[in-house]
């Protein structure tokens, strides 16, 4: 385990941890991913020999260890419906050596804060044996990840230092649908043609400043609901599970409350038998397709006796919804979702007195497989 040094306390300013010092930095993150990879007219700016050769390839796999590997489950949607690519995302420490049958022409997308992560550095090593071409997507230039890739594209969110990481995973999705629509433009999708990375990037920017801005009450929701709770869920449908997912993982590793993501409609397979008084289910809903279905698992929930917290999709809400999501592009929706669940996460450990900064077990940059 490497553990990164702590940085001078006096960088966090008047915060008290890192981790809400980081969530509040996300909007300017997102600010500055457009400010680097955009031009004025629009159109992205990426060097041409990598993006000939995504538009090369028949078949993109994503690598990713942790919340990467999570950005990467919402980066898969956005390749496919921005870009028209089909796209596989892999846990690294499984593909290395349980590899699947690849496509005749794949490229491979790392995804990885720190670009130190050993698992994924073992699947870049055998990518390159096999001499594949890949791109990675990281926070740190010249990390080892960055180095070894044949590409690179860098988030440029400043220092994570927060065991949980943010901030890194907003910029990794910021940077996937930065990609996704200059591939998509290469291959003239109309999806891509319709879609205005400027305007809707600063418009999920201003939604997580909005959020960012209402923490009182995700803190009062965090002390009702998470002060003292054995276990809690996440449940969504679609991209709303994917935010489930990394919303679960946050809770998880800084509260130490035993949390799952879950399919909203596969709860009632199984998962459901864990549901008892009180058990906070928290529920993500920004899909008009879904969104009544997922309301009606929450019935069954609560029938059992679950508190129910709901983050929806202002035009979804009710007035019993307790967090309202700003309107995004549907695609862009866990931009904006997972903001209250990261603030979920920092305030249910600080009201359980943890150091939220450095949860236990848990390293910064995990450099051994
Ligand atoms: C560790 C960290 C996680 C991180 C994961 C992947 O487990 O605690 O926050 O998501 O590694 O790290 P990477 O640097 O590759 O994104």
């Amino acid at each position: 385990f490497h553990v990164d040094d702590d940085a001078s306390a006096s960088e966090k300013g008047a915060y008290e941890f890192f981790m809400l010092k980081e969530i509040d930095e996300q909007p300017g993150v997102i600010r500055g991913l457009e400010q680097t990879y955009l031009a004025e007219d629009g159109s992205v700016k990426l060097a041409d020999d990598m993006m000939n050769a995504l538009n090369q390839a028949d078949r993109l796999y994503i690598v990713a260890a942790g919340t990467s590997y999570n950005a990467g489950l919402v980066g898969k949607s956005i390749f496919e419906k921005l870009a028209g690519v089909p796209t596989e995302v892999h846990i690294a420490s499984e593909f290395g050596y349980n590899m699947p049958l690849l496509s005749d022409k794949p490229l491979f997308i790392f995804l990885t804060q720190s670009g130190e992560t050993a698992d994924s550095r073992e699947v870049l090593s055998k990518v390159n044996q096999l001499g594949y071409e890949s791109l990675t997507i990281t926070n740190v230039p010249n990390s080892t990840l960055s180095r070894e890739a044949t590409y690179t594209m860098l988030l440029n969110a400043g220092p994570e230092i927060a065991v949980a990481s943010t901030k890194a995973y907003t910029a990794q999705i910021a940077a996937e649908t930065i990609l996704a629509k200059g591939l998509g433009m290469l291959k003239q999708t109309a999806a891509a043609a319709d879609f205005e990375t400027g305007f809707e990037l600063t418009k999920a920017a201003n939604a997580i400043q909005s959020l960012v801005d209402q923490k009182d009450v995700v803190e009062g929701l965090a002390q009702k609901y998470l002060g003292t709770t054995r276990n809690a869920f996440y449940i969504g449908r679609g991209i709303d599970y994917q935010t489930a997912i990394e919303a679960s993982l946050k809770l998880k590793e800084v509260s130490y409350v035993q949390t799952e993501g879950f399919a909203s409609g596969e709860l009632k397979h199984g998962t459901i038998s864990l549901i008892e008084e009180n058990t906070p289910v928290i529920a993500i809903i920004t899909d008009p397709k879904t969104a009544a279905l997922t309301r009606s698992n929450e019935q069954e929930v609560i029938s059992r006796g679950a508190s129910v917290i709901n983050i929806v999709a202002e035009e979804l809400a009710t007035a019993e919804d307790q967090i309202v999501l700003p309107e995004v592009h549907p695609l862009l929706t866990p931009l904006a979702a997972i903001i209250p669940a990261q603030l979920l996460a920092y305030y249910t450990s600080k009201e359980r007195g943890y150091d939220v900064d450095k949860p236990r077990n848990l390293a910064k940059s995990v450099t051994v497989e």
